[in-house]
């Protein structure tokens, strides 16, 4: 399976012209990729006017950043997975550490949101990863088989494709800090998220990702000496020249 390199633009940039600008940026360069995936999740009301700069080039997908678990109705401000479909969207990131922390989700409403997503097909970036305290305090691999253990119940009723369902390790101490995971530690985590992975049903190919203050500076070693399978990119995805560089990392 090709390794997976998706970013995350959060509440970026300010203007459409703006988007536009970034993602023509990538999509002259994405048209040389073969050997990676590469997934542009900007905010929603970006995703028509990119999906049909994307319609022309194969080699870029595009993903939301969140989504709602009922499938429509009275729930202002939300949108559904059908929304998205319709749209030709392929992605969804969901459990994003800033979600948890600023809008209330929890490992329950994640997963939700995660059966929502799979049972219509859409491919998810799942987020885990400890915060500073819970590193700190030793739990970090407590954090993780939690937030894998809930988030995951049930998805085995689900005829998951498991290329569908890729795990995004995302120690929120290291996003947007500056302060990236050493590859050590990093690696040491892919393996305890692989470890948990193979016991549950959702055995087998599941890409897993880091995502932290990657740059292109660092962005190698994660895919060479971490075992990481992609990674998951924020404030750096912004400056389409350095995204490239990060993708091309990981080819
Ligand atoms: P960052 O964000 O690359 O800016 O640290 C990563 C993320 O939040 O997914």
């Amino acid at each position: 399976m090709k390794n997976l390199i998706a970013a995350n633009w959060k509440m970026n940039p300010n203007s459409q012209k703006e988007a536009k600008e970034i993602f023509f940026a990538i999509v002259g360069p994405a048209s040389g990729w073969d050997g990676v995936e590469v997934v542009i999740c900007p905010p929603n009301i970006y995703l028509p006017v990119l999906k049909n700069i994307a319609m022309s080039d194969v080699a870029l997908k595009l993903g939301a950043q969140n989504i709602y678990f009922e499938d429509k109705g009275a729930f202002t401000g939300e949108i559904s997975v059908a929304m998205l479909t319709d749209l030709g969207v392929e992605y969804v990131i969901i459990g994003h550490s800033e979600r948890r922390k600023y809008f209330g989700e929890t490992d329950e409403t994640v997963n939700k949101k995660i059966k929502m997503a799979l049972a219509s097909g859409l491919k998810i970036i799942f987020c885990v990863g400890e915060t500073a305290g819970e590193r700190d305090a030793g739990k970090k691999n407590e954090v993780l088989e939690r937030q894998l253990k809930i988030g995951l119940l049930d998805i085995e009723n689900l005829k998951l494709k498991i290329e569908n369902l890729a795990i995004a390790y995302e120690p929120v101490w290291a996003i947007g800090t500056g302060n990236n995971c050493s590859v050590e530690e990093t690696s040491a985590s892919i393996k305890i998220i692989k470890e948990k992975l193979a016991l549950s049903e959702v055995e087998g190919q599941v890409r897993v990702l880091y995502g932290g203050s990657v740059k292109s500076e660092n962005s190698g070693a994660y895919i060479k000496e971490a075992g990481v399978n992609g990674l998951l990119v924020g404030g750096a995805s912004l400056n389409a020249e350095e995204f490239v560089k990060i993708v091309k990392s990981a080819e």
